[in-house]
């Protein structure tokens, strides 16, 4: 398959900032590169300066899921090129990297610094941040997006895939303003307003005060969010949000997505990737063999009005 051009051996892509490849490079050595877990990675999201994060504790376990605030700590654009890109080139997959610009001018500079290297395939905007001079959060505004894919749009011809928020009145309309001024993809959702308080009667328990729900409690939000934006744009999706097994992933490119994320899974399995790839192929075979062994329509059955729901592959 192939995702803005860029051949993939499948569909199964990581969640921005949830899978430390160079880390567990370390850990693992080479059988990381001879078992990758992802069909692409997408590096942790990167800021123009580098970033402390937020103070700890930065996650909190909910029933269903994580509360994170971890807050971008990240080495800075140079600190990213210098050092991380060089290993993460080493990957035996595509390239993506991700960036947040507080202004659209910091983003214009990480486009356009990140789109110069030949070992990236393609760039992510996080899109999840407020911007600095209109104190509105980019992705949770189509005009604000539209302004963002206009600045950077010149500076790439990179593939641009737009990370939408889950925080905004109406994805699907953000989507369809990325897709006008540019975007070659979009992929959703990020995580969700959440906060968790201390057992202990002592305020919020996250450094960072509030943070970001995911894992299986936000997947039924996250599918219809890629359902109803897969219906509204011509470009890619890439799906993700609580995608836990091969059938969650199916589920996902059934709603629309050309590919799916996996992101806290990965804390629970680290090896989560490949397997839901394999129970997605597994499924996909099956699905294919059921239809060939399915028995032709009676011959003078009737339609009725009330067809079910059409989902759709791309
Ligand atoms: C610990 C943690 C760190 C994350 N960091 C980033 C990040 O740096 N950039 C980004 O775009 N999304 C980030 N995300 C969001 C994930 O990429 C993903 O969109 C979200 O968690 C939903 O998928 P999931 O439910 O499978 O985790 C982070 C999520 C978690 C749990």
């Amino acid at each position: 398959m192939e995702l803005c051009g860029v051949p993939l051996r499948g569909p199964v892509l990581n969640g921005s900032g949830t899978f430390d490849a160079i880390a567990a490079r370390r850990a693992f050595g080479d059988a990381l590169l001879e078992r990758f877990p992802f069909h692409a990675f997408v590096s942790k999201t990167i800021t123009v300066a580098p970033r402390e994060g937020n103070p700890p504790p930065r996650l909190w376990e909910t029933p269903a899921g994580l509360i994170n605030s971890i807050g971008l700590p990240n080495k800075g654009l140079e600190g990213f090129l210098a050092s991380d890109l060089p290993e993460l080139a080493e990957l035996p997959v595509p390239l993506i990297v991700s960036v947040m610009g507080f202004s659209r001018d910091e983003l214009a500079t990480l486009v356009e610094a990140v789109a110069q290297r030949p070992e990236v395939a393609m760039i992510e905007l996080n899109v999840s941040c407020p911007n600095v001079e209109t104190g509105l959060v980019m992705g949770a505004d189509p005009a604000e997006t539209a302004r963002a894919l206009e600045r950077v749009r010149p500076l790439s011809e990179r593939p641009l895939i737009v990370k939408l928020t889950p925080n905004a009145s109406e994805p699907e309309a953000v989507a369809a303003a990325a897709q006008e001024a540019g975007a070659d993809a979009v992929s959703l959702i990020n995580t969700l307003k959440g906060m968790a308080l201390d057992p202990d009667g002592r305020g919020h328990w996250l450094g960072g005060g509030s943070g970001g729900v995911s894992g299986a409690a936000v997947r039924a939000i996250a599918l219809q969010q890629v359902y109803a934006v897969a219906a509204r744009v011509t470009i890619p999706v890439i799906g993700m949000g609580g995608i836990e097994s091969g059938r969650h992933a199916l589920d996902f490119l059934s709603a629309g997505a050309t590919a799916v994320a996996v992101g806290t899974e990965s804390f629970r399995d680290p090896g989560a990737g490949r397997r839901i790839a394999a129970e997605l192929a597994a499924l996909e075979a099956r699905g294919v063999a059921d239809r060939d062994a399915a028995p032709p329509p009676e011959v003078g059955m009737t339609q009725t009005g009330d067809s079910p729901p059409t989902f759709f592959r791309r």
